[in-house]
This record gives structure tokens, C-alpha cells and sequence, in this order.
């Protein structure tokens, strides 16, 4: 982080003080912040889960959302949780890397076969043990939300093949698996924080990136970018997470039904996401933007290589990957 950033982010630890405060009225109020605008479907389901929340505690407990990385970067909300200046946030399973080497394979390329397999696993045992993975750096997963697959968009050409990831600059997350990812299919991957993203694609800094089609409809990023060529690469969920400082705070009924809450605005997205990805679809094509359907086969035989990458550094985690492999319900 730059020297600049690093004070504002100071300041804002300091500011924003307690993440879960009680006011004199009794009523607790739980800060949650995050990075996508409020017409995703991802803010309009916290929205949800703070009215199941204040409707569950008689009013009792409330939560006041900050999209639009108001408050930081995906990392840097994490570290808000982490001190406990932050209450809840939802971040990308890839911004949790550096804390879960486990949640880390949910990046792995064409991982999952299709999205029955993603929420067998998501919503299974493995899902539960990869929400709790980060607990020992004081964030508790609560639940997933779908964020779909990542698909290519560009400023100049289609990605149709690898080949056409030669000599470009991708903008990916702060990840190790997506760097050796498009390192691995042949682009160049440039980490830049989602916020930053729209001026970093207009001014030519990266040529292109890769998101889900809400990310990128809402985003406005298809006003820079006319090419999105549909390869699916990833489905790396969102993950809802609280602060365990503030976790340890709530009663255990305050706990269940913030955990009921959360699962409750899980089922919620989901409803929504569907329809946001048609909607997304919809408007970046009659916003000029050409979609193509390229075949995942090329891209997919570019990246064995991450994945035996990762068996070597980190053995420990292939038996993890084979059981999410051979998961069937
Ligand atoms: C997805 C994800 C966000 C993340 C973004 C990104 O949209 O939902 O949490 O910030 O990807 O590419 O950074």
C-alpha cells in the first residue's frame, strides 16, 4: 500500500472505531463495507440480510452498508475485520487468499463442471470448512454468494483463443493463482484494486480483464471495453465474512440469527443473480459490446500447468482439490 493510502487507511481504522458499536439506545449497528455499486445484486442482498437481521433482533441489531469501496479495498477491508474496526464485509474468495491457502484452490481454472457442482461443494461440508479456514486471522465466513464465471473482456480485439492473450496486459485480482493463471494461457497480469479498475482500462494501462456479467454491466467497464468473449474460466465465489472481534461481541442467539440472516440473503442473491446476468448481457450488447463464445478447450489446456504448479508448492492441498474433483452431490 502507498504511503498516502496507508494513512488515509489509518485514519479510517480510526474513524470507524468499533465495528459493531451499541448506541445509548441499545441498538447495535454493524458496519459492512464493500467494493461493487448499489445496483449489484450483491449490495441489494446485504441490503436483505440487514433487514432479516433487524427484523430477527426485534431491532435490536442493525447493519449500514458502504458499497462502492467507500471504505477501502477488498484487502483493506479485510484488514478493518481483522482489527476489529470493521464489522462485516463481502469480498471475492480470491482477496482471501493470503489468509486460506485452502479457499485459494476456489481460483483454480475450470474447476468446477458446471453450477450443480459449485453449489454441491459451496454448500456442502467442504463449502463449511472453507467458510471457517480464515477464523484463526479473525474473519468468520458466513456464507457464499454467487458470483458467477469470469469471462475475458477487451478494448481493442476479442479474446478468442490464448493466442490472443500474447503481448496483453490483464488486469487480474490480487491473487497468485489468477497471475499464474494468465501467465499461464500467455497474457500479461497486471494486479489492479477493482476501484480502480475503469480509469486503469481507459488510460491504457491494462488492455483488458475478466469478470462476471454483472461485474462488468455494472462496473460501466463494456463503455471502455467492446469485446467480451464468454470462455468461463473461473467461478470463484463471494464470501460474506464478520469480524470476529465483533462475532465474539453477539450473544449466542445474536449469533444464530445473524447466521440466519446471512444464509437467508445467500438464498436471496441467488434469486437474483439470473436475472442480473441476462440483464448484464442485455445492455452491454446494445451498449455496442460484441460477445463471443469462443471454445474453453484452448484456454483450459493452457492452464494444466497451474494446476500441477500448485500440487508442487503446495502438496497439502491436493487432496482437497481431488475431493472437490470427485464431489457428486
Ligand atoms: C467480482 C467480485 C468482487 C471483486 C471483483 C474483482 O465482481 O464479486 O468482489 O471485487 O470481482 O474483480 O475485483
Amino acid at each position: 500500500m502507498q504511503m498516502t493510502r496507508r494513512i488515509v487507511f489509518v485514519f479510517l481504522a480510526l474513524v470507524l472505531a468499533l465495528g459493531g458499536c451499541q448506541l445509548d439506545t441499545g441498538v447495535k449497528v454493524i458496519k459492512m463495507g464493500h467494493a461493487q455499486v448499489v445496483s449489484h445484486p450483491v449490495h441489494q442482498a446485504m441490503i436483505f440480510l440487514g433487514e432479516r437481521l433487524e427484523e430477527k433482533s426485534g431491532g435490536k441489531i442493525k447493519v449500514k452498508v458502504y458499497p462502492n469501496q467507500q471504505l477501502g479495498t477488498e484487502r483493506e477491508l479485510l484488514e478493518l475485520l481483522q482489527i476489529g474496526s470493521l464489522g462485516m464485509t463481502k469480498v471475492s474468495a480470491a482477496s482471501l487468499e493470503a489468509f486460506s491457502p485452502e479457499i485459494s484452490v476456489l481460483g483454480l481454472p475450470y474447476l468446477f463442471r458446471d453450477d450443480a457442482h459449485t453449489s454441491q461443494v459451496l454448500q456442502g461440508e467442504i463449502g463449511k470448512e472453507l467458510l471457517l479456514s480464515t477464523e484463526k486471522y479473525w474473519l468468520r465466513g458466513l456464507c457464499f454468494y454467487d458470483a458467477g464465471k469470469r469471462s475475458f473482456y477487451s478494448k481493442t480485439k476479442p479474446i478468442e483463443t490464448p493466442a490472443d492473450l500474447t503481448g496483453l496486459k490483464v488486469r487480474v485480482q490480487e491473487s497468485k493463482m489468477a497471475i499464474n493463471m494468465i501467465r499461464g494461457m500467455g497474457g500479461s497480469p497486471t494486479p489492479v484494486s477493482y476501484g480502480e479498475l475503469y480509469t486503469a482500462l481507459q488510460q491504457g494501462i491494462v488492455d483488458a480483464a475478466e469478470n462476471n456479467p454483472p461485474s462488468f454491466y455494472n462496473s460501466r467497464h463494456y463503455e471502455v471495453c467492446k469485446y467480451y468473449s464468454i470462455d468461463e474460466h473461473t467461478a470463484i465465489p463471494d464470501v460474506v465474512l464478520v469480524s470476529t472481534k465483533v462475532w465474539s461481541e453477539l450473544s449466542p442467539e445474536e449469533q444464530k440469527w445473524l447466521q440466519e440472516a446471512a444464509n437467508e440473503s445467500a438464498v436471496y442473491q441467488e434469486g437474483l443473480w439470473k436475472e442480473a446476468v441476462e440483464e448484464a448481457l442485455r445492455e452491454v450488447q446494445k451498449a455496442g459490446v460484441k460477445i463471443s463464445y469462443p471454445s474453453k478447450e484452448p484456454f483450459f489446456d493452457k492452464v494444466s500447468g497451474v494446476y500441477e504448479q500448485v500440487f508442487k508448492e503446495q502438496p497439502q492441498l491436493e487432496p482437497l482439490i481431488k475431493r472437490i474433483q470427485q464431489t457428486t452431490k
